[in-house]
C-alpha cells in the first residue's frame, strides 16, 4: 500500500470512529474532557480541552451523566472526587503519572510528623489519598496564589514537584516552605542548555516555560524580578500558554512543555510559529489514550474510576479550598 493510500485509510477510519464516538456520547449523555497534552485526534473530538484546573472546573459543572476523561489517572480521580453522582471513565487505566508516583501516603505522613504545624499544599498531580491528607490542592495555574493566601508565619509543606515548589518559593520569597523532591520525568529531563540552544536559534521567539520544567532553575532570578512575565519569557500553566500565545505580539514561540500542546497552539494561532523545546518531550502516559480506546470506553463502559467515600470527602475539602481561593 502507498503512503497516500495508508493516510486515506486512516482518515476514513478516524472519520468512522469519530461518528460512532459522537453518537455514543450523545446517547449516553457523556461529556468528553481532554488534557492539553492529548494526541490531536482526541483533542479534536473532545467537548472541552484544557489544563488541570480548567478540566476540574468543567467536571464540577457538567450536567452530563458520564465523564470520559482523556488524560491521566489522577485527573480522572479528581473528577470522581468532585462529581460523586457521575460515572467517570478513563479509556486506559494504565495512564499514570511519574510525578504523582513520586510520593506515597506513608512518606507524606512521616513528613507531616516532622512538621506537625505545617500547612500541606499538594499539587493536583497526586493520588486521591494524598489529597485527602492535604490542606490545599493546587494546580500550575494557581499554585502561586494558593501559597500567597497562606499566612506568612505558617510553615508550608509543598509537594510533590520540586521545580513548581522552588518557583513558588522564589516568587513569594518565603523561607518557611519545605519542598518535596519529586519530579515529572518529562519536564525534569530538559536541561537549561536546551533553552540556550533554542533561543539562539530563534532569537525573536518568546519563551513559554511550564513551571514543572527543570530547565527553569537558571531563569528563576530573572523570572522573580519580572514576576513571571518579561517581554520574551512567560512561566505558566498549559492553559496560560494558550492564552499567552494569542495575546502576545510575538509571532514565534519556543514551547517548553509536553509536545501535545503544540496541536492546540497551532490550531488556534495558524499565523504564528511554535517550536517545541525538544521534539522528544512526550509523555507516554498521556499518549496511551487513543481514539480506538475512547471508542471502546464508551462502548464497553470502561474503565470506571472511583474513590472511596472517606477518602473522597477529605480530598474534596482540599480541592474546595483551592477553588474558593481561585
Ligand atoms: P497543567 O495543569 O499546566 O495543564 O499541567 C498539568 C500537567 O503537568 C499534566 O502533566
Ligand atoms: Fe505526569 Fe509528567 Fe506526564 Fe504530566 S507530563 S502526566 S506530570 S508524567
Amino acid at each position: 500500500m502507498t503512503t497516500v493510500e495508508i493516510t486515506k485509510n486512516r482518515d476514513a477510519h478516524v472519520a468512522q470512529l469519530n461518528r460512532e464516538i459522537k453518537e455514543m456520547a450523545k446517547k449516553r449523555n457523556a461529556v468528553i474532557l481532554a488534557h492539553n497534552y492529548q494526541i490531536g485526534e482526541i483533542q479534536d473530538i473532545a467537548d472541552f480541552v484544557g489544563d488541570s484546573l480548567g478540566l476540574s472546573q468543567q467536571a464540577a459543572k457538567t450536567e452530563a451523566e458520564i465523564i470520559v476523561f482523556c488524560g491521566v489517572h489522577f485527573m480522572a480521580e479528581t473528577a470522581a472526587i468532585l462529581c460523586p453522582d457521575k460515572r467517570v471513565l478513563i479509556p486506559d487505566l494504565e495512564a499514570g503519572c511519574s510525578l504523582a508516583a513520586s510520593i506515597d501516603i506513608h512518606q507524606l505522613r512521616a513528613w507531616k510528623q516532622e512538621h506537625p504545624d505545617a500547612v500541606v499544599v499538594s499539587y493536583v498531580n497526586t493520588t486521591a489519598e494524598i489529597k485527602a491528607e492535604s490542606d490545599y490542592c493546587c494546580t500550575s495555574g494557581n499554585a502561586l496564589k494558593i501559597v500567597q493566601s497562606i499566612p506568612e508565619d505558617k510553615e508550608i509543606l509543598f509537594l510533590p514537584d520540586q521545580f513548581l515548589g522552588s518557583w513558588c518559593k522564589k516568587m513569594t520569597g518565603r523561607t518557611n516552605m519545605h519542598i518535596w523532591m519529586g519530579e515529572c520525568h518529562v519536564h525534569a529531563a530538559i536541561p537549561p542548555s536546551k533553552i540556550d540552544q533554542m533561543t539562539e536559534e530563534h532569537p525573536k521567539a518568546e519563551l513559554l516555560i511550564h513551571p514543572e520544567c527543570g530547565c527553569l532553575t537558571p531563569y528563576l532570578d530573572r523570572v522573580v524580578r519580572s514576576q513571571g512575565t518579561t517581554d520574551n519569557l512567560k512561566v505558566t500553566s498549559t492553559e496560560g500558554m494558550i492564552r499567552r500565545a494569542s495575546e502576545s505580539q510575538a509571532s514565534e514561540f519556543v514551547v517548553a512543555t509536553e509536545i501535545g500542546i503544540l496541536h492546540r497552539l497551532k490550531k488556534e494561532n495558524p499565523e504564528k510559529t511554535f517550536y517545541p523545546i525538544d521534539t522528544e518531550m512526550s509523555c507516554q502516559f498521556m499518549k496511551m489514550i487513543t481514539l480506538e480506546k475512547l471508542h471502546n470506553s464508551l462502548k464497553e463502559d470502561v474503565f470506571h474510576v472511583t474513590v472511596s467515600d472517606d477518602i473522597r470527602a477529605k480530598a474534596k475539602l482540599s480541592i474546595d479550598r483551592m477553588i474558593s481561593i481561585f
